[in-house]
């Protein structure tokens, strides 16, 4: 055993030191990417948790926002890529086969996903995909390395076959592997889709049993039922007062009425010009936060089924009271914005 881990000199062959680091980013990225495959709200352009939320919310931070911009109307099919390459370099590093082009996968992966997603995460190592992208890199440059892959026997099968040697690197011309590899990786490429596609269906018949109880978000969403209070404000967290009169003094936000009881509304905040999120969180009481992610800069919406507010990007949730952090890598919670509904049924920035 020794042997085979280690080369003449004693030393530790370099794809046996990488084995722990290719299985786990081989691990990782299949899960991953099963895991998209088989949330069906991933696909679901209404859903606070899609793809399409999560592009939407990067828009306004990343460098590649043009980029953005140009796909989001292809939402739904920009994440089947995302999810199916992430399923293919997962399978490509865990069994070894072509071990350098699944590095070079995952690489690009995570440049893009850093780029679109991570890259105002602060400190920058909160953001998972940089780490990714330098993991990467030595199963880049060195593939396989003689450590246990469909690689190493390929090249080993090829040698003995033209010299009769096994056990040494293969020497043997590209087109006596090539085409063997191509064949073994269609099988495996075959089970990859097999595994996705039951995946997928799995996932959509859990959820399908499961009522959903989301609402939609956005000024005309509507879950829950929409109170008709007269004259109610929040001014502090946690606290309602009630106003009568004229209208209050500060920027009108729109109909009340508009934001159902445990549903949500965006508005531009006024001043900044970022995006908020107004919610009802009981009959009459009103939280408004600007919504944008402390961590790095994504849209956060509410999700009335969890009644927390979150962050598409890297899972950050908030108190719909507070805008405080309940979980994930958000440094601090959210801005708080005052809200006043007046006695004519507006909600009012002030
Ligand atoms: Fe990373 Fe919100 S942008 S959690």
């Amino acid at each position: 055993m020794r042997q085979v881990v280690c080369d003449d000199s004693g030393k530790v062959r370099s794809g046996w030191a990488l084995m722990p680091l290719r299985l786990f980013l081989g691990v990782t990225f299949l899960y991953a990417g099963l895991q998209k495959l088989s949330n069906p709200d991933f696909f679901n352009s209404a859903s606070a948790t899609s793809i399409h939320a999560q592009m939407e919310g990067a828009i306004h931070t990343s460098p590649v926002h043009g980029l953005l911009s140009l796909l989001l109307p292809v939402a739904s099919a920009v994440g089947l890529v995302i999810a199916l390459g992430e399923v293919a370099v997962g399978v490509g590093a865990l069994l070894g086969l072509f071990t350098r082009i699944a590095a070079l996968g995952g690489v690009l992966l995570s440049l893009g996903l850093f780029l679109a997603i991570s890259f105002n995460a602060s400190p920058y190592f909160t953001g998972a995909d940089i780490v990714f992208l330098f993991a990467w890199t030595p199963l880049l440059i060195l593939g396989a390395a003689d450590a246990p892959a469909l690689d190493t026997w390929l090249a080993a099968a090829a040698s003995k076959a033209t010299s009769g040697r096994p056990g040494r690197a293969s020497r043997a011309p590209a087109g006596m592997t090539v085409p063997r590899r191509g064949v073994l990786a269609g099988m495996v490429a075959g089970g990859a889709v097999v595994l996705s596609g039951a995946t997928a269906l799995i996932g959509r018949a859990a959820n399908s049993t499961t009522t959903s109880a989301t609402g939609a978000t956005g000024a005309s969403g509507a879950s829950g039922s929409s109170g008709t209070p007269t004259t109610t404000s929040t001014t502090a967290p946690g606290t309602s007062t009630t106003l009568s009169g004229p209208a209050p003094k500060g920027t009108k936000l729109g109909p009340a009425s508009e934001v159902p009881v445990n549903g949500s509304a965006t508005f531009t905040v006024p001043g900044s010009g970022d995006p908020g999120l107004v919610i009802q969180t009981a009959a009459d009481t009103f939280h408004a936060f600007d919504a944008v992610c402390p961590h790095a800069g994504c849209t956060v919406s509410y999700l009335p089924s969890s009644k927390v507010i979150i962050c598409p990007c890297h899972g950050s949730e908030f108190s719909p009271d507070t805008g405080a952090v309940l979980t994930g890598p958000s440094p601090t919670g959210l801005a708080r914005v005052q809200v006043i509904k007046g006695a004519n049924g507006d909600l009012y920035a002030v």
